[in-house]
């Protein structure tokens, strides 16, 4: 829902986050991408979100610039799934805006496989959430709130 002078916050998700409910519940738990995002509509009424998810990194990419560009938004809250472990093209991009990205993750990356332990975004995004579940959304915006309030 639109509200006037409202933040607008863009959640984004990449790869397979499409599949949350059905995908490795016991990971990622039962809820889908649409129970996530109305929680977070639900939770944050005076926030005018948009919710974009891609399996495609350059789709990704593509938004991240569109909301620089031409979106008014205040800043991203970015589940990036494996693209998080090696994508130096969404590192780049990331690098490349000026709004402020949080980082967030269902499970603790770093209590994973090795693999997962290196994320090649963290050090360009403004936070890390990782590992409370849906709620890593929440906090992710709850920072970028907080964030957005002390500038
Ligand atoms: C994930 C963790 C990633 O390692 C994985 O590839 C995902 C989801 C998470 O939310 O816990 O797709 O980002």
């Amino acid at each position: 829902m639109q509200h006037m002078n409202s933040v607008s916050i863009l959640v984004m998700n990449g790869p397979n986050l499409s599949r949350l409910g059905k995908r490795e519940p016991e990971v990622y738990g039962k809820r889908t991408l649409d129970d996530i995002n109305r929680g977070l509509a639900e939770s944050f009424p005076d926030v005018s979100f948009e919710f974009f998810q891609s399996e495609d990194e350059g789709a990704l990419l593509e938004k991240l610039f569109h909301c620089e560009d031409h979106g008014g938004y205040r800043g991203v809250v970015l589940n990036a799934g494996a693209l998080t472990h090696y994508s130096i093209a969404l590192r780049d991009a990331i690098s490349a805006v000026s709004i402020p990205v949080i980082e967030v993750h269902l499970s603790n990356i770093y209590a994973r496989e090795e693999f997962r332990r290196t994320s090649v975004i963290s050090e360009v995004c403004q936070g890390v959430i990782s590992g409370f579940g849906p709620n890593s959304y929440h906090l992710g915006v709850r920072g970028l709130l907080v964030m957005l309030e002390e500038s």
